[in-house]
């Protein structure tokens, strides 16, 4: 065991985060602990904190990481310590039909669901008693053990804070561009929520060549950012979001995605994307929200409403991608970030996210 400051969401009903020491440990046959570098603040990790879904507690929060290895279990033979690792929340069983078909991102028995290593077990304590690590990451930690399988080996040159997007907010974005809508280049775009993740799918519908790139938020602020990272058109969201696209496209966008996580903008994706367009949903709304859609338009007018988990990635195969993309400077991953915070002011990063602020948070070890 060593002992690591993280922070951790204490009860249920806690809105703050404590800040405090955690014992981790000894990484056991197949696991590795990483020493985290940096940390995003995502909008998964705001769900748990507001309640609105339920996670064992205490859990340590934070799911999009990246550092260094820094010990491994018995039979990791193919990382050394002091190679740079992102971390990925999604881990597959590697057993099932699913993972068997090469599909590992529809696993059915993902054991980072339950936020437990493979084994049943939690490799974090607090006063005594099992800690939870949120996913099975727990980034906002100094340390984190989790499989071998759920890291990534990456290059040095790329800095641990664009690492650790890559690991969430920007796959995410990216892969439900080219995974799950399968985006052609010239086709128009209309993007949900100009955050973390709708800012990931603005840049990555770039890189894909679409042609008009329409943003939708309620925030001026987001909405800029959105211009900068090459949205054609933005639209100030008041309710009347299908008709604006319709004035911009003539007859709806190939393509929709929510990036935020409401019932309502869910709802009314199908009614902005053109006849045998696409509509996926990408934010996660709270628990028992149930999502109202005109099911005889989406029938009667052969359009496709699908949701995305996690870009439908395969990490191994797309983050040294989305690594090359970002040095290349293609997708100008830097860029999301614009607050960075000690550990120690996590609370902070999570009260500028309720009020809206626009970019990305990231906590830096
Ligand atoms: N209409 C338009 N935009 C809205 C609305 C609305 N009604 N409500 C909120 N927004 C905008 C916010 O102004 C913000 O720019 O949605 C954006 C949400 O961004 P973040 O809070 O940064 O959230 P993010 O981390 O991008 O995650 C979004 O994706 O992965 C999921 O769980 C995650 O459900 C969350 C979603
Ligand atoms: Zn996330």
């Amino acid at each position: 065991m060593i002992s690591a400051r993280a922070a951790f969401h204490p009860s249920p009903a806690a809105r703050e985060l404590t800040v405090d020491t955690v014992e981790v440990a000894e990484p056991g046959p197949g696991l590795v602990r990483v020493r985290l570098g940096a940390s995003g603040v995502c909008g998964s990790d705001r769900h748990v904190l507001d309640g609105e879904w339920s996670m064992p507690s205490p859990t340590v929060l934070g799911h999009e990481g990246a550092g260094t290895v820094e010990s491994m279990g018995e039979g990791v033979t193919d990382l050394e310590e002091g190679d740079h690792v992102i971390i990925t929340w999604f881990q597959p069983c590697l057993r099932c039909s699913s993972c068997a078909e090469g599909r590992t991102w529809v696993c059915d028995n993902a054991s980072s669901e339950g936020c437990r290593l493979p084994d049943g077990s939690t490799p974090l304590r607090k006063d005594d008693r099992e800690a939870f690590p949120y996913l099975a990451v727990g980034s906002m930690a100094e340390y984190a053990v989790v499989p071998r399988h759920a890291l990534v080996p990456i290059s040095r040159e790329v800095p641990f804070d664009v690492a650790a997007l890559i690991g969430c907010s920007v796959v995410t974005g990216f892969g439900a561009v080219v995974n799950d809508a399968g985006v052609q280049a010239g086709r128009s775009a209309l993007v949900i929520g100009a955050g973390g993740v709708g800012l990931s799918l603005i840049m990555s519908l770039v890189a894909a060549g679409a042609g008009k790139i329409i943003a939708a938020d309620i925030n001026p602020e987001a909405l800029a950012l959105a211009e900068e990272f090459g949205a054609t058109h933005t639209v100030l969201s008041n309710g009347d979001l299908p008709d604006k696209v319709r004035e911009i496209t003539g007859h709806g966008v190939d393509y929709a995605f929510e990036a935020i996580g409401r019932p309502e903008t869910i709802g009314i994706m199908p009614d902005c994307v053109r006849r045998g367009g696409k509509a996926v949903i990408v934010g996660l709304p709270p628990e028992d929200a149930p999502v109202s859609v005109d099911a005889l338009a989406l029938a009667e007018q052969g359009k496709t409403l699908i949701g995305s988990n996690y870009g439908s990635t395969v990490p191994p195969r797309d983050f040294p991608l989305l690594a090359q993309l970002y040095l290349s400077g293609r997708l100008p991953i830097d860029r999301l970030i614009t607050r960075r915070f000690a550990l120690e002011d996590v609370n902070e990063a999570f009260s500028l996210m309720r009020a809206g602020a626009a970019g990305r948070s990231v906590i830096v070890y």
